[in-house]
């Protein structure tokens, strides 16, 4: 039980690899707050977990909308009494070559991506702070470490929440906070199975463990940022990608 009573905020975790992380951390004895736009995902997996005997709540939430930020808080200290970890996981692609890229797709990403981690962090930092202690997991990629054809703006926005995780490192740290960052590599979910298939063979092809990750690759980084094990890890970026560039 390695994050027992603990009370997780996870975004994005209706599917794919937030859903992973809220399995892998209610297994773990923490209580989670599943935060989603994806209502009725959201509610279903919340209830599958509930029925299984974890303490997992679905609580809705745009991240790029302020007020919406707010409310998920609000109704998260008002149900678990505070807050110990944020995980903020919930991102987009919307892909396209550069000279073909909508300005409206640049703008909904880096506002999903980016806007909505300062949001939820902003947001939650009050309950953090007067804990004393907590952690706060943001979600980069290997696009945003190493660039990625077709992704100018999902790198640019996995990009700055690099800047934006050592900042807050720096910032934090004197309040008992942890800031991490986990830059996953080509992981199967909804996200990548929306690439051609010729692109992730391709991918596949160039990681040294000659396999795609799968979400409990990247729910168990997680996990470990999440517990006391990495107590004195701060401003880390943790690559999951089964070695890509090294
Ligand atoms: N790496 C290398 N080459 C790529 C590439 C990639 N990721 N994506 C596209 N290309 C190449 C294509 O093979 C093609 O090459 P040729 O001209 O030699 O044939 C060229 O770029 C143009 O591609 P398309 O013909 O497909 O152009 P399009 O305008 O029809 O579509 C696209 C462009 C939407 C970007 C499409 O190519 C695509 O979806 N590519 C995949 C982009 C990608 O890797 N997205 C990652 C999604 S998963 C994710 O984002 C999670 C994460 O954090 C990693
Ligand atoms: P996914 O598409 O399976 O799940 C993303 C979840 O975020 C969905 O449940 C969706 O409803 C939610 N979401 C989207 N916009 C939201 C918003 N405005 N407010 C609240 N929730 C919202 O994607 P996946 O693959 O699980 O991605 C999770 C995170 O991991 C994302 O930040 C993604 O960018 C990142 N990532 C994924 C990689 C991959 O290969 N799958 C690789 C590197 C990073």
């Amino acid at each position: 039980m390695r994050l027992h009573n603990q009370v997780a905020i996870i975004t994005g975790g209706a599917n794919g690899i937030g859903y992973a992380a809220v399995e892998r951390f209610a297994e773990e004895g923490a209580k989670v707050v599943l935060a989603d736009y994806d209502e009725a995902t959201g509610i279903d997996a919340a209830s599958k977990l509930r029925d299984s005997g974890y303490d997992v709540t679905f609580i809705q939430v745009d991240v790029a909308n302020r007020e919406s930020v707010q409310q998920l808080i609000d109704r998260t200290v008002e149900t678990y009494g505070g807050i110990d970890i944020l995980i903020n996981n919930a991102g987009i692609t919307r892909d396209a070559m550069l000279a073909k890229m909508e300005p409206s797709n640049f703008q909904q990403v880096l506002d999903v991506n980016l806007t909505g981690v300062f949001n939820c962090t902003q947001s939650a930092l009050p309950h953090l702070i007067s804990k004393g202690k907590g952690k706060i997991i943001n979600t980069s990629s290997v696009s945003g470490v190493y660039g990625n054809v077709g992704q100018t703006n999902y790198a640019a926005s996995k990009a700055a929440v690099i800047g934006m995780t050592k900042s807050w490192a720096k910032e934090l740290g004197r309040k008992g906070i942890n800031v991490n960052a986990v830059a996953p590599g080509f992981t199967r979910t909804a996200m990548v199975e929306k690439m051609p298939e010729n692109i992730i063979e391709q991918m596949k092809s160039i990681v040294a463990l000659q396999r795609l990750g799968v979400p409990k690759d990247i729910a168990n980084a997680y996990l470990f940022l999440a517990s006391s094990e990495s107590d004195y890890v701060n401003g880390h970026v943790l690559h999951v990608d089964g070695g890509i560039m090294m």
